[in-house]
């Protein structure tokens, strides 16, 4: 029988190289769509800057509602200089990308840092160091420091670092889920000699990892792991952290790889509502319609879509596997590019794997 269900995807392109590097995944769904047979339809919304300057809102309630009313959520990137205040009061594209994790309840964020064979080379680090990198990160995403309340008061300010138990438990079960489909390796991210936050981190994955006996959990100070990612990344399978710790260490992690334009990420719910899928990197401003941008990590993060939303492995394989035999062919984005590459544009580089999809 055929497949004739249509898929809604919400597609939020953001500011900076937002539109340019969805635009690039777009014609990668399109591909899949003619070689699968798989049905979608796509709607755009607002968000972030953008949607600040048109409704004076950076997740306008329209925005939120399409997206609740979706399969899946894809996003670009937001944010960029002409929307940034120290205002405490004033509005930023950010606000809508944290309103948005929070109101579909996306608290587990997987970034996979995974080296692909061809950019051994691009990385800063020694080949042998990097070679055969496979990380995941799990963030947590919509609790912690960047969700606690903040604010100036009598010549100080703050920000505070808040968790229920149940918060914390729920990323950690995902984390040790996803590692028994790995290497069944965790390591635990906290700052246990100063955070009381992180004590209770560190007794709850205790806790926790005895439902998983198969698993391995271990763990380790944020500190140490900033310096261990880049002294011997190959030690680690799933690394599951905090918000702020998960933010920082996941883009030094990205470097593994050569860019962060390389890196994927997936933003996991419970289930009520979709899944939200964005390239880890920011807007990039000062590249920002010169058709310069890598769209890999956006590409990537539709494969992560495919996986996650639509438990169709076959096409999220299709699509990692279009994306290696690119780069195995030698094109490159200037963020990778390397000696004996042919440096292509944003453009270019989607239609390559798009016809690499063809088959
Ligand atoms: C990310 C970004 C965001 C975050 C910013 C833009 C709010 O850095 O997705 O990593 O910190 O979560
Ligand atoms: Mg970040």
């Amino acid at each position: 029988m055929t497949d004739v269900k249509v898929s809604k995807i919400a597609l939020l392109p953001g500011d900076g190289i937002g539109p340019e590097i969805t635009r690039e995944a777009v014609k990668v769904l399109a591909a899949v769509s003619n070689r699968f047979g798989w049905r979608y339809k796509l709607n755009e919304g607002l968000i972030g800057g953008i949607a600040i300057d048109k409704t004076g809102q950076p997740l306008p309630p329209e925005t939120l509602q399409l997206c609740q009313a979706s399969d899946a959520v894809l996003m670009g990137s937001i944010g960029g200089p002409k929307w940034d205040t120290t205002d405490p009061k004033g509005v930023r594209p950010e606000q809508g990308l944290l309103a948005i994790r929070k109101e579909l309840g996306l608290f587990a964020n997987l970034r996979p840092v995974k080296l692909v064979p061809a950019l051994v080379e691009a990385s800063t680090l020694k080949p042998d160091v990097v070679a055969g990198v496979d990380i995941l990160v799990v963030r947590e995403l919509t609790g912690g420091l960047y969700f606690g309340a903040r604010g100036r008061l009598n010549g100080k300010v703050f920000d505070t670092l808040e968790y229920s138990d149940a918060e914390i438990e729920r990323v950690l079960k995902v984390a040790f889920q996803l590692a028994q489909k790995r290497r069944r390796q965790v390591h635990s991210i906290d700052k246990a000699n100063v955070l009381e936050s992180s004590r209770r981190w560190r007794e709850l994955a205790t806790e926790v990892s005895k439902q998983f006996s198969d698993v391995q959990l271990e763990h380790m100070l944020v500190d140490n792991c900033a310096m261990q990612l880049i002294r011997n990344p190959k030690q680690f399978d799933v690394l599951v952290t905090e918000n702020m710790f998960g933010d920082i260490l996941s883009d030094e992690a990205a470097m593994l790889t050569g860019s962060l334009g390389m890196l994927a990420s997936a933003s996991l719910g419970g289930g009520s509502y979709p899944a939200l899928y964005e390239p880890a990197h920011g807007s990039a401003p000062d590249i920002a319609g010169q058709n310069r941008a890598n769209p890999l990590a956006t590409i990537l993060s539709v494969a992560l879509m495919f996986r996650f939303s639509f438990q169709r492995f076959d096409i999220a394989d299709a699509i990692e596997e279009a994306v290696s035999q690119v780069l195995a062919a030698g094109y490159r984005t200037p963020d990778i590019a390397a000696a004996n590459c042919r440096v292509v544009s944003t453009e270019e580089m989607g239609s390559l794997v798009a016809a690499a999809l063809k088959g």
